[in-house]
């Protein structure tokens, strides 16, 4: 059985570094998306924003050393998630980093000067115990999530959502089917769809059992709106500086 993600208090589970929004004053907001994955004494960086200065900004000031980084893991080859490759990658010799299968091969060997560990993702699997790839989905852009699982259920992460934000929530459940969604969060991609196709969505997450939802980076603004709306309390409105526990997902 593949195990469960269950820390002993209500320390993150993770924390956003780079996001469109932020949380605080002191946090650079800009277009794009990472973060932090504490999943037991390892540190998952899932995606690296679209600046690695602000990376290493936010970095800095939520007190987390690139060095200490065990497993990178990109979500898609767009600007905005991996402008901070390098900032990690110089950080920590023979880093693993996790790309889709589709990532191009020049960007893979820049990244090998850097001492970058390439692995190349193509199907779902478990990658460290408690956390999983989709694989490499199909979409406008291929995109793999990750997914974190936890007692209080599984975590999916996204970075634009571009093959579908529903059909990853779909692809979570066919690979952890006995877990609850406990929150999806990341980029959704919908900021040219209508209200009502994103209401529909909203109420294709209630029916896949979705607790929380965190929408955010690409989602638009009217996607964050009817979220909110929608899920009430269940919202989390994601920006740098969110640090979600156990205990923000009851
Ligand atoms: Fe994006
Ligand atoms: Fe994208």
């Amino acid at each position: 059985m593949p195990t469960k993600n269950a820390p002993s208090n209500d320390a993150p589970l993770i924390t956003v570094i780079c996001d469109n929004y932020t949380t605080r004053d002191d946090l650079e907001a800009s277009w794009g998306f990472a973060c932090l994955i504490a999943l037991g004494d390892k540190n998952i960086l899932f995606d690296t924003g679209s600046d690695g200065p602000v990376l290493r900004h936010n970095m800095e000031i939520l007190d987390i050393d690139p060095g200490s980084i065990d497993l990178l893991m990109i979500s898609h080859q767009h600007w905005d998630h991996v402008g901070g490759i390098y900032e990690i990658s110089s950080a920590r010799r023979d880093l693993p980093v996790y790309v889709p299968h589709s990532f191009s091969v020049h960007f893979q060997d820049d990244m090998k000067r850097y001492g970058a560990n390439i692995i190349d993702i193509d199907r779902a699997h478990e990658i460290l115990p408690g956390l999983f790839t989709t694989g490499e989905m199909q979409g406008l852009m291929p995109e793999q999530s990750a997914l974190l699982r936890t007692d209080a259920g599984t975590i999916v992460m996204t970075g634009c959502a571009h093959p579908g934000i529903v059909r990853i929530v779909e692809a979570a459940k066919k690979i952890l089917p006995e877990d609850e969604i406990a929150l999806v969060m990341g980029g959704f991609h919908l900021l040219d769809d209508s209200d009502r196709k994103i209401l529909e969505i909203i109420g294709q997450f209630k029916s896949l059992g979705v607790r929380y939802a965190a929408a955010s980076h690409c989602s638009g603004e009217i996607a964050r709106e009817l979220f909110a709306r929608e899920y009430k309390d269940h919202f989390i409105a994601l920006g740098a500086g969110t640090a979600i526990s156990r205990a923000d997902l009851k």
